[in-house]
């Protein structure tokens, strides 16, 4: 009986992942180098691991660490680092534009931590969550329209 449900279970979920995931995945195809994927999904992990970082240095209140992070590993800064010029060249401008949007999201959570490590007030920290979550926004923004592989 318990092997049974399981089964039943297992092949539900089969089958809602074959018909979920190809049904709904209307996002873009870019087309890149294999060794320029893999330097994108790095970028990509290392943009998880600076949010981490971020989200720990705000509960420690250390807000200027915060900043720091946050401009130069995702921010305007972070361009060179993360090789943006080479990599442009293979999205289509619209991708472009959304890195360019997000990387500018970073920069103003960046300047919005500084403010609060000064302030240190209610507003200021309301601020803070919403640069946050503008810069969160940005990342879906792209992640809803393009896949690399
Ligand atoms: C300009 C577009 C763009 C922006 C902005 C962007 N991403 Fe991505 N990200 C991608 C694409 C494209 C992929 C590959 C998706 C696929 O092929 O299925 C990806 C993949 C990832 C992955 C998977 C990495 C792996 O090893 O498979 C993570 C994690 C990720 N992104 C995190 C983030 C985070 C966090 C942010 C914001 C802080 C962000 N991304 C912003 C385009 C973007």
């Amino acid at each position: 009986m318990r092997n049974a449900l399981t089964l039943g279970v297992a092949a539900f979920a089969l089958l809602a992942t074959a018909n979920g995931s190809r049904a709904e995945d209307d996002r873009q195809l870019v087309e890149m180098p294999e060794m320029m994927q893999q330097h994108m999904l790095t970028n990509m992990r290392d943009h998880l691991k600076a949010l981490e970082e971020i989200l720990a240095d705000i509960s420690a209140e250390k807000y200027d660490d915060a900043a720091n992070v946050a401009e130069e590993r995702l921010g305007m800064s972070s361009l060179e680092r993360h090789h943006a010029s080479h990599m442009a060249p293979y999205m289509p401008k619209p991708m472009q534009d959304a890195g360019i949007a997000f990387h500018r999201a970073a920069s103003r959570f960046a300047i919005v931590a500084k403010n609060v490590d000064v302030e240190r007030s209610y507003d200021a920290m309301k601020q803070l969550n919403a640069s946050l979550s503008d810069m969160i926004v940005a990342c879906n923004v792209c992640h809803a329209s393009y896949r690399i592989h």
